[in-house]
């Protein structure tokens, strides 16, 4: 508790409750607002969470006013420039950077859970070649919970920290497979010897008829995306994550339910919506005459890869990723790219509209990442795969910190009911 104290009143009844203000270590106080439906029956109402905290959580931190994105306290920017995927990851899991042990035996691990069951790859052959590669990962996903159903006890720290392993592993195994699925090409087995991304690259690209060779500089790009996109705490995936482990169920199922989520177009589908959007737009040209339709309320448009619930400012993942675009479009000999270019123009252009100024709508991280995945060879469709790929961190560590909570509560919201009130049921030769 943060020992301050705040008074609700019923003005009609001159009824009053006390509600104590918890503080946490860094960003605004949450009010403990139990005492509302105790006192006053009453039930608070926050259609899409706008104040309202959902757990309490020592992982991910963001200042949305001043662009601030913190994974256990360690700024987005320092990661980014001096750690790796792998190590990210273990530190939202774990909750420190690790030792040059603890790191080794980690990394070890994720490349030795690399393989899922030839089963499983069966399990492939009932999607159409044409299906979302998305809606191929959560079914695999999901399928796992059945492989690790047994031998999966939510109780027991080790049989967590194996899950934890084991889908980090094998998520990019199982992506590259529904892209190969897509393709029609034969499944690439990972090897254990290569690095995540590196491997990840090779299961996508590589055929059986000739050698691949895995660019370095993709992988490179690659895991600082992967970085980017680990964690960013309560957010729609995520909180869909702890509601459906909150029942209990099988980590898998959980984490599936979150790739479900994270589809969608106002989350992680907006990075394959905005290359959409670029290719509709087609030349600079036209961008004003997209922007007028995004700003006519009728026109149903949304300058997508813009906006963000929390980030009222620069999202700083947006401005690391346009540093990146250069750098890596670059080094790919792809520095005339039309994408970026006309993503850029956009960009600065919507920067001095009142529109967008007035509603504090800036770039967020799916404005440029969908450039980047698109110079390293990655279609369109596979992108939000890309996402879910990087979201397997934070979705673990989620679950992780959720479970282990001995307060932890199944998730169980209230509503606001506005339907018919009780009546008396008409026998149906009666109705019309
Ligand atoms: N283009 C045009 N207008 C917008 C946009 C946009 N991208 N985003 C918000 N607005 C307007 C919206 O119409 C509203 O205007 P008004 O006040 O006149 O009604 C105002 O800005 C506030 O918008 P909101 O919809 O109430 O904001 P929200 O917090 O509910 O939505 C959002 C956040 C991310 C869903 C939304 O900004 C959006 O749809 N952006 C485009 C999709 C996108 O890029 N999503 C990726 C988000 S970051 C990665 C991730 O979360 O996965």
């Amino acid at each position: 508790m943060s020992g301050k104290k705040y008074e609700l009143v019923d003005l009609e009844s001159g009824k009053k409750t006390t509600l104590d203000a918890r503080s946490g270590s860094v960003g605004p106080d949450c009010l403990n607002i139990g005492n509302v439906t105790k006192d006053f029956g009453a039930f608070t109402f926050d259609p899409g969470f706008m104040a309202t905290a959902s757990c309490e959580s020592k992982i991910t931190y963001i200042d949305g006013d001043a662009g601030i994105l913190l994974y256990r306290g360690y700024p987005i920017e320092q990661l980014a420039a001096k750690s790796s995927f792998i190590e990210v990851a273990y530190l939202l899991i774990y909750g420190e950077l690790p030792t040059p042990k603890q790191l080794e035996q980690f990394d070890h691990s994720i490349r030795f859970h690399t393989m899922i069951n030839e089963t499983l790859l069966r399990v492939f052959n009932g999607f159409h070649y044409d299906a979302h590669p998305m809606a191929m990962v959560s079914a695999v996903v999901s399928s796992m919970a059945a492989f690790y159903h047994d031998s999966m006890d939510n109780h027991n720290p080790r049989h967590r920290e194996i899950f934890a392993h084991r889908i980090l592993a094998k998520v990019p195994t199982i992506s590259a497979a529904s892209y190969k699925h897509m393709l029609g090409q034969p499944f690439i087995y990972p090897r254990n010897d290569m690095d995540y991304c590196a491997n990840m690259l090779r299961m996508f690209f590589a055929v059986p008829a000739e050698d691949y060779e895995v660019d370095p500089v993709s992988a490179q790009a690659l895991d600082l995306l992967l970085i980017l996109h680990a964690d960013h705490e309560q957010n729609a995936s995520t909180s869909t994550v702890r509601l459906a482990g909150s029942t209990g169920t099988n980590p898998y199922a959980a984490i599936s339910a979150g790739v479900s989520a994270l589809w969608g177009p106002a989350h992680g589908g907006a990075n394959e919506a905005v290359l959409a959007m670029l290719e509709d737009i087609g030349t600079v040209d036209n961008i004003q005459k997209f922007l007028d339709r995004v700003k006519d309320k009728d026109g149903g448009k949304r300058l997508m890869g813009f906006g963000h619930r929390v980030y009222k400012n620069f999202d700083p993942r947006a401005k690391i990723i346009r540093e990146m675009c250069h750098k890596v479009l670059g080094r790919l000999g792809q520095t005339d790219n039309p994408l970026f270019e006309l993503a850029l123009r956009l960009e600065e252009i919507a920067l001095k509209d009142e529109y967008f100024i007035s509603r504090k709508l800036y770039p967020n991280v799916d404005f440029y990442s969908g450039v980047i995945y698109s110079a390293l060879g990655i279609p369109r469709s596979m992108f939000t795969v890309m996402f879910a790929i990087a979201r397997t961190a934070g979705w673990v560590a989620h679950w992780m910190e959720m479970i282990a909570d001995p307060a932890m509560k199944i998730g169980r919201p209230r509503q606001l009911y506005t339907g018919p009130v009780q009546r008396d049921y008409i026998d149906v030769e009666k109705r019309g």
